[in-house]
């Protein structure tokens, strides 16, 4: 059996201690300022330590600041979207099949010429039909803050159908809160269609929430065409969406949240930033990250969504 003199564990101890406090300063070095001896962590020692997560500060990606009154001024409550739907036995309620008849078959492959989807189905669909609400589990109990920033929603379209651009804009207003919808901007990109003009002007100005109609005049692509959406909202954030999708329950709220908290983040950061702008240690990350965020709010844009991924006809 192996015989441990007294000398021999007191070197083993002696060897782990230092080990074992090599390895404390470390943590204490890297992880998130414990010792204030950090070179990240220097330039905001005298921030108030709420303001925004330790994490944020560390690698400038905000998650989890609480909002500042500052930015909640601006800030709207909000109810949630309380969801009536039509008969159930109606064309494409929940997104059932709409099935067309075989006697039908040649008017649908007319219409399907037209737009190059089944219209004659689209159009036996209301135009505020309601889709089922396809949020996993557990995003359906999440909780969203008290007030949220507005948006604008900016939708362009050429020679859309009338019935799913139509769709796309009952589906905004009856799916997202009323209060943080700010307007809705249609951007014609040059359409050809009659019922494209004065007709969706009448019809879109009796609808509850202020929806404008823009039109580019000459075809300018979808880029250029959200450019002009862009610079007429008034909203605090823009979203875009296409001008053939339907939005389900629960599509804008968590949105909004996310970037509430990033313009309130922005705000203390702004605001602890400005304190520490003689101090050496700011990096050079958390400079530029500023400057970018100051020159947005400076020139007064406001925050930009595309929430919808795929592609169609403008690419
Ligand atoms: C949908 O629109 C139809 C026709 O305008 C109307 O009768 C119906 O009540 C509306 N349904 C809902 C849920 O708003």
């Amino acid at each position: 059996m192996l015989k441990l003199r007294p000398y021999t564990c007191k070197i083993v101890l002696a060897t782990s201690l230092v080990w074992f406090i090599c390895g404390l300063m470390l943590m204490m070095y890297y992880t998130d300022c414990i010792g204030d001896n950090s070179v990240e962590c220097q330039g905001f020692r005298n921030r108030n330590p709420n303001s925004i997560s330790v994490k944020a500060r560390k690698f400038f990606r905000v998650t989890a600041a609480p909002a500042t009154t500052a930015v909640d001024d601006n800030f709207r409550y909000w109810s949630p979207v309380v969801v009536n739907s039509n008969p159930s036995h109606w064309p494409g309620e929940m997104g059932r099949a709409v099935v067309i008849p075989p006697e039908e078959e040649e008017l649908r492959k007319e219409k399907f010429k037209l737009n190059q989807f089944n219209l004659l189905a689209s159009d036996r669909i209301a135009l505020n039909r309601t889709l089922p609400d396809v949020r996993a589990e557990g995003c359906k109990g999440k909780e969203y803050a008290p007030k949220l920033p507005s948006t604008s929603i900016v939708i362009v379209f050429h020679n859309e159908a009338w019935s799913t651009l139509l769709r796309t804009i009952h589906s905004v207003i009856r799916m997202s809160p009323k209060e943080l919808i700010e307007e809705i901007l249609l951007v014609d990109d040059a359409s050809e269609k009659d019922y494209l003009g004065l007709p969706l002007e009448e019809y879109i100005s009796k609808l509850p929430v202020p929806v404008k109609v823009l039109r580019t005049g000459k075809r300018s692509g979808l880029i250029r065409a959200r450019l002009i959406g862009a610079a007429e909202a008034r909203g605090q954030v823009i979203t875009f969406l296409d001008a053939h999708c339907e939005c389900t329950v629960g599509w804008l709220e968590p949105l909004l949240d996310r970037i509430g908290r990033q313009i309130a983040a922005f705000y203390s950061l702004r605001r602890g930033h400005r304190s520490a702008r003689s101090s050496v240690s700011t990096t050079k990350r958390f400079d530029a990250y500023v400057e970018y965020w100051e020159t947005q709010a400076e020139m007064n844009l406001p925050l930009v969504i595309v929430p919808q991924r795929g592609q169609d006809e403008h690419g």
